[in-house]
């Protein structure tokens, strides 16, 4: 067998239950507490988190696109929990959002969620119940949905970035949601890692490393050594031309697929003002021809055409440490108005297109998700450019962005800085 066929025979194993899901079949999620090797051994023992079937992150789940995704979550936690399939263009009553898509699912109960794996690409799924400190005790995981046909790759592996706020003795520091960090960056670890698949790679070997920033409120400027190669997805969706990289920044919640070959062995570490700080990587031994063929971009998802833009909106980041005053009544506020009010920011026809120019008139970063659409992230001529789920804006930046509301049901967007949503920068759309 030739590598392809290898690769064709091992893709269509992949459906198989060991990789977890088969295209029907149900999956059982159980959100249970845990202890798990965290820090280096050398430092302390394990700490006590929360996770999915036994780990942090949770299973990497898989399927093919046009396949259905059937999960249940059973919630063996003391407190309530949901989860979110974040990036996923679903049906809104399977979007994960307690007292607005579902009922928290209490301890001891389950709840199902199906729904179609339409787009191909990187994602993620994470709680959505007190989010600021499920998430960062460590309720998350990869959701890949895999291309019908895949690039041709050796490897296809996920790297989960977080950070984790430690004490000494290797415990999580119990200062969730304290007003200190939610009215600045955020609740920022004192140390971040990358969880990685355990495999070995050869030099000359081609791999798709998809990057997922699960941290609460870190912004990871990943530095990636030992790879060569381009940018092909940002946030699950390939990009037309795929683009070289330097320094691949990414806010909570962003993905990065790269496409690279190997040149020695995979070292990824955080920019940091302090220096580069080591997050993980990948061994390599011996080495492989490397492939002459360019890397191709990815093949496109079925993407909204925009229309003639029917509303003309502006959603305006307001408050934190430093940031003036604003008319909400928490720490940050969106067009002055702070948290889920029942009036929805906007509302939209389905199939309406819509401009928002997201404007931060804050002195901190913040990363504004929309769930159940992607939009067009537009260039400063107006000209279309990504097409997120996220888009990072800086202190003083204005994004605009164009979105064609055809999902229908209420939706939320808020800031992905997990300790600024708490702080009231939240609010909902809603598409008819
Ligand atoms: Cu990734 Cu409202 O969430
Ligand atoms: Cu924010």
């Amino acid at each position: 067998m030739n590598r392809r066929d290898f690769l064709m025979t091992s893709a269509a194993m992949a459906a198989l239950p060991k990789a977890g899901l088969a295209t029907g079949a149900q999956t059982i999620l159980t959100a249970e507490a845990l202890t798990q090797q965290i820090l280096p051994e050398d430092y302390a023992g394990p700490t006590r988190v929360l996770g999915f079937n036994g780990g942090v992150p949770g299973p990497e789940l898989r399927v093919r696109q046009g396949g259905t995704l059937n999960l249940r979550l059973q919630n063996n936690l003391d407190q309530g929990a949901t989860v979110h399939w974040h990036g996923i263009r679903l049906n809104n009553a399977m979007d994960g959002v307690p007292m607005m898509t579902q009922d928290l699912v209490p301890p001891g109960d389950s709840f199902d969620y199906s729904f179609v794996a339409k787009d191909a690409g990187t994602y993620w799924y994470h709680s959505h119940y007190l989010s600021h400190e499920q998430v960062a005790r460590g309720l998350m995981g990869p959701l890949i949905i895999e291309e019908s046909i895949p690039p041709d790759v050796d490897h296809d592996l996920f790297a989960v970035l977080a950070d984790w706020r430690l004490a000494e003795d290797g415990q999580l520091t119990e200062d969730f949601g304290n007003r200190h960090d939610i009215a600045h960056a955020g609740r920022m670890g004192n140390y971040a890692k990358v969880f990685l698949p355990d495999v070995t790679l050869q030099v000359g070997e081609r791999v798709r490393l998809r990057l997922i920033n699960a941290a609460v409120d870190r912004v990871f400027p990943v530095i990636l050594k030992g790879l060569q190669g381009k940018i092909v997805a940002l946030d699950g969706m390939p990009i037309a031309a795929p683009r070289d990289y330097d320094l691949p920044v990414l806010a909570p919640a962003q993905r990065v697929d790269i496409i690279a070959d190997v040149t020695g062995p995979v070292e990824l570490e955080m920019d940091h003002r302090m220096g580069a700080y080591p997050l993980g990587g990948l061994p390599v031994s011996g080495s492989v021809t490397p492939r002459s063929a360019a890397i191709q971009a990815l093949p496109a998802n079925d993407l909204p055409i925009p229309e003639e833009v029917s509303q003309d909106l502006t959603m305006t980041m307001m408050g934190g440490a430093m940031g003036g005053a604003h008319g909400g009544d928490n720490i940050w506020a969106l067009n002055d108005i702070s948290d889920m009010q029942p009036e929805p920011f906007a509302r939209f026809e389905r199939g309406e297109t819509a401009r928002i120019r997201l404007v931060n008139g804050t002195r901190w970063p913040h990363g504004i998700h929309l769930h159940g659409h992607h939009f067009y992230e537009l260039a400063v001529d107006g000209s279309l450019g990504d097409f997120r789920d996220t888009s990072l804006v800086n202190p003083g930046q204005t994004q605009d962005i164009l979105c064609v509301f055809d999902n229908p049901g209420r939706w939320m967007m808020h800031c992905h800085m997990l300790s600024h949503h708490v702080g009231g920068m939240t609010t909902w759309v809603e598409v008819a």
